[in-house]
């Protein structure tokens, strides 16, 4: 049997409801990274407001000047000043504030010490395998659990199209592109449930492409790391012949086994906070809905029609990967 979502919840100890009413922005930065590119953000924020008190200050002047009077100062000074030495320091001092925190951002050359999970992207949601849980690789989708206050190393693949990982208040976004492995690194500074989405334009649904970073001490990761790895389906309920039959060619429902990867890996779907990569609360009946509607409620998603399923089979299929 599944193991109930409220129990696993309460046993990681973060509420429910505390990641989403925080603010969605780079401007909100948790983590070393983030707070880097937020330093970037302020600097290019007041400097261009100087440029532009100067700019208006300097239009102004012209518009009000009387124009039998001699210029204050020579047109070399304000092409040279202006045009060039001002540009220059400005575009100096960006550049090293830039490179100094690219430089942060950058996975270390060993990636010692930092927590591997590879994501690999697709139409429309991510694909989560852990290398090592209790000696054997874990695979979980659109929701990623970390360690807070140690690096991450988001190992980023595609299966389709070009992709981009972004987690706003940890860090920078990353491409996810066919064929190349990319290295982000991250880090939490404190425990919580960070939202993240797909930055860069993949096709019909790239909006509703997000996930969840959960950020948790280093204990209760381990604890919730094993209880995905245990949350083992029951093969005799009602509702795994009907998922065999209608569902099992695209989704596995045994969080050690990655294949068939075309659907998201649902063995642990009971204990996610969200469904349909980010897109609703993990709540009674929304899955089933799901079932239903997905055609609505995400159109143009590359799950089959369900239309030939009666509804006794849908509700045993929902309640099936509810745990009900
Ligand atoms: Cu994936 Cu946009």
């Amino acid at each position: 049997m599944f193991l109930q979502r409220s129990a696993a919840v309460a046993a990681i100890g973060i509420p429910a409801a505390a990641a989403d009413d925080r603010p969605f922005s780079t401007l909100a930065p948790a983590g070393p990274a983030a707070a880097a590119i937020a330093e970037v953000w302020w600097w290019m924020f007041w400097g261009s407001l100087v440029v532009l008190a100067l700019v208006c200050a300097l239009a102004l002047h012209a518009m009000v000047r009387n124009a039998e009077r001699p210029a204050p100062f020579g047109s070399r000074l304000l092409v040279l000043g202006g045009g060039i030495a001002l540009p220059l320091a400005v575009i100096t001092v960006l550049l090293f504030h830039g490179v100094r925190s690219g430089d942060a951002m950058r996975p270390g050359a060993s990636g010692e010490g930092a927590f591997r999970v590879e994501v690999t992207a697709r139409q429309w949601w991510w694909a989560v395998r852990y290398p090592d849980v209790d000696g054997a690789p874990l695979f979980d989708a659109n929701e990623i659990l970390v360690p807070a206050g140690r690096p991450i190393d988001i190992v980023l693949e595609s299966e389709d199209v070009i992709h981009s990982f972004w987690v706003p208040r940890l860090g920078g976004k990353l491409d996810a592109i066919p064929g190349k492995t990319n290295v982000l690194r991250l880090e939490a500074d404190e425990p919580g449930i960070y939202r993240g989405m797909c930055a860069e334009f993949c096709g019909a649904q790239h909006a509703r492409m997000g996930f969840h970073l959960v950020a948790m001490a280093e204990d209760d990761l381990q604890q919730a790391l094993l209880e995905r790895a245990a949350a083992a389906p029951s093969r005799d309920a009602r509702g795994a012949s009907a998922f065999e039959r209608h569902c099992a060619e695209c989704h596995s429902t045994d969080s050690r086994v990655g294949a068939p990867a075309t659907g998201p890996n649902l063995a642990a779907v009971a204990l996610r906070r969200h469904l349909i990569a980010g897109w609703l609360r993990n709540e009674p009946g929304q899955l089933r809905r799901w079932l239903e509607d997905h055609q609505t409620i995400k159109p143009g998603n590359h799950m089959r029609e369900m239309d030939h399923v009666d509804d006794a089979e849908l509700d045993a299929i929902a309640d099936w990967l509810e745990g009900r």
